[in-house]
């Protein structure tokens, strides 16, 4: 298909019948990937005008500037049409997209569902449920909260080590850091207790905050659900029953719960919480790293010192605290293995629950 080979190519139109057939080909592309092969094909180092620039060393010198000229006319053409075809079936591309991707939302189907809660608020009641059935009530407190129900009366003093367990985001608002959005909901039990007196059986959900980049297992903004209990004579005991209690009217029969030592300086001692791994049932497997077991939150009998910041005496009063994250409660109970799922909001997954 070179012109120096087709004897019919006139002077003045060496390229012609090249461009021509260029130029038909690309029209005919079905989709980008066949214009992709097309380029290579027509424009690429093999193609007849890259062979051509290369062999005009050997046009004698009078003819090899016109030469120059016309195939440089004709590569342009074929780069032309080649933009020009790769701009129209880009576009059809996306139309199709867009139109598969497409979500009637005024569309009315009395045979679906049309609306419901979101999955994680269906888990906060479902726990409220859980927890009221069992006499406790449920309580809230402020998201943007002070330094001193974050972290203070919790027994972290200023500078406490501690403190950098929270990836804490503070607010401009009166003195440095001393107004921020709460890391934790345990700044309620702070509030719960200044406004009541013992006996207290609270549950507290809420949406807590910390420093984090988004990936499968965290989320920058999250939701948590307190558990306080302040009476008379409360052991440990009394815990570990309650939160095995919890998990079985939860998350059904054959689930169980475990307790691992921890430090929290609110709690002492503290434990981590760990559940019957919902994926594989205790068996083992790569959810739960092979141990069976799956890590829900925190908890521990609540430290003296958080009595004393609230003004109750440690010597007369005893109780517990925990701490679960309700996304990954929700994950966990659905088998939804990224928490990102749960904040993007696509109808499509959203219907499912
Ligand atoms: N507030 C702790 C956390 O977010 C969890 C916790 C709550 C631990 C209550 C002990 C008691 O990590």
């Amino acid at each position: 298909m070179s012109p120096e080979a087709g004897a019919g190519a006139t002077a003045s139109e060496p390229w012609g019948e090249v461009v021509a057939d260029a130029l038909r080909r690309i029209g005919s592309a079905a989709d980008l990937d066949e214009l992709q092969v097309l380029e290579v094909d027509l424009l690429g180092r093999h193609s007849a005008v890259v062979a051509a620039r290369s062999g005009l060393g050997a046009v004698p010198a009078e003819q090899r500037r016109e030469a120059g000229r016309a195939l440089n006319q004709a590569r342009a053409a074929i780069e032309e049409a080649m933009a020009a075809r790769r701009r129209a079936l880009e576009e059809t591309a996306r139309a199709a997209r867009l139109d598969a991707e497409r979500m009637d939302l005024t569309e009315v189907r009395p045979s679906r569902r049309r609306g419901h809660l979101h999955l994680v608020t269906q888990a906060r009641d479902r726990l409220e449920d859980v927890f009221v059935g069992m006499g406790y009530r449920v309580a809230d407190g402020p998201e943007a909260e002070t330094d001193w129900y974050n972290f203070e009366a919790l027994n972290f003093p200023a500078g406490h080590p501690a403190r950098n367990m929270y990836d804490t985001l503070y607010l401009e608002l009166g003195p440095p850091e001393s107004v921020l959005l709460r890391t934790h909901t345990s700044p309620v039990q702070i509030r719960v207790m200044e406004a009541t007196t013992p006996p207290i059986y609270a549950v507290m959900p809420g949406r807590c905050y910390r420093q984090d980049t988004p990936d499968a297992s965290h989320l920058p903004n999250f939701h948590q659900i307190e558990g306080l209990v302040v009476d008379r004579g409360i052991s440990f005991a009394d815990l570990a029953g309650t939160l095995d209690a919890f998990t079985e009217a939860y998350f059904g029969a054959g689930f169980h719960s475990r307790l691992r030592p921890s430090y929290f300086p609110f709690t002492e001692p503290s434990a981590e919480f760990d559940i019957t791994c919902v994926f594989c049932r205790g068996e083992g497997c790569r959810s739960c790293g092979r141990t069976g077991w799956l890590e829900l939150g925190g908890c521990g009998m609540v430290h003296p010192n958080v009595f004393r910041a609230v003004g109750y005496d440690p010597e007369e009063w005893t109780g517990f605290a925990f701490g679960f994250g309700i996304d990954r409660m929700t994950a966990q109970r659905h088998g939804i293995d990224d928490l990102r799922e749960l904040v993007t909001n696509d109808v499509r997954f959203l219907q499912q629950f």
